[in-house]
């Protein structure tokens, strides 16, 4: 079976306060993107995870997807599997490309072996691997809740604009990214915001975690700038970071000085 897990991007992302268990309430939208990774599950007479593209850093055994796998087969009697991934999307982007590539796995081991789980059940297995991953399970723009697991689809959002997104080589652990930030109370209301048209969101739609990362890395500031510069309608960080991106009314074309970052141009719609 092929699967093609997809990044996100966040429409704005407010950290609201820290909680007693550790993790930060945040409000934000979570827009599904055309940024894709592979991933290959078949049956097999044993277990085994590998990967191709880019590299992933870290031990191969902690991959979310091996994790996947571990969790539906400690409640369920299914057949060892090897699963390939061939990563596209960037790590430690902001882009939940981790996430993603979890959330797909339980959805393809599910299919594979015929499980019949529901929503409800799959995204219950997939709170457990990461606060992200429960968006993946249904995939469709959602304004986000909670530590990042509480979806509602309600939200009217109609998005014809192009994504362009720049992923610079900083690399920023979700962990690091928390650590720096101060919480605070939102000023004003997020779908609200929303309803605005896009070239209004610029100063009102913000990424907290902006202020937070922007003075240690200064080259995240530039390339919010510089997307303003190559005729952004708006420009934002995605996440916890560190990559950028940039709305568009036409396709744009990525400028030359955006050559040596990992760039994707999709459209939203
Ligand atoms: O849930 P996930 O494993 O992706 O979170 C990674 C880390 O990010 C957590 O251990 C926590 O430090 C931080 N986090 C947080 N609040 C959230 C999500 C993540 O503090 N809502």
């Amino acid at each position: 079976m092929q699967l093609q897990p997809n990044a996100k991007i966040n429409l704005g992302l407010f950290i609201k306060c820290k909680r007693e268990d550790g993790f930060h309430e945040l409000e934000s939208v979570f827009v599904p993107v055309d940024w894709k990774d592979e991933l290959e599950i078949k049956e097999a007479a044993e277990f085994s995870f590998s990967s191709s593209g880019l590299s992933i850093p870290g031990d191969l055994d902690n991959n979310l997807c091996v994790k996947a796998y571990q969790l539906l087969k400690q409640d369920f009697d299914i057949p060892a599997v090897q699963l390939h991934l061939h990563k596209n999307i960037p790590m430690g982007a902001g882009l939940g490309g981790g996430s993603s590539d979890a959330a797909f796995t339980l959805k393809g081991i599910d299919q594979l072996f015929e499980l019949n789980l529901s929503h409800e059940k799959l995204e219950h297995y997939a709170a457990q691997l990461g606060s992200d991953c429960v968006f993946f399970i249904q995939n469709k723009t959602a304004l986000v809740r909670g530590r990042g697991e509480l979806l509602d689809f309600s939200l009217q959002l109609t998005l014809k604009a192009y994504v362009l997104m720049v992923k610079p080589k900083v690399f920023i652990s979700t962990q690091e990214a928390y650590s720096k930030i101060k919480p605070q109370a939102p000023q004003n209301s997020l779908p609200d915001l929303l309803q605005l048209p896009i070239a209004e969101w610029e100063g009102r739609l913000k990424n907290d975690f902006e202020a937070a990362l922007f003075p240690d890395y200064p080259e995240l500031a530039t390339i919010k700038e510089k997307l303003y510069e190559a005729g952004a309608k708006y420009a934002a960080m995605s996440g916890s970071g560190s990559c950028l991106y940039g709305l568009f009314d036409e396709e744009p074309q990525i400028p030359s000085e955006f050559e040596k970052y990992h760039c994707k141009v999709c459209r939203l719609d």
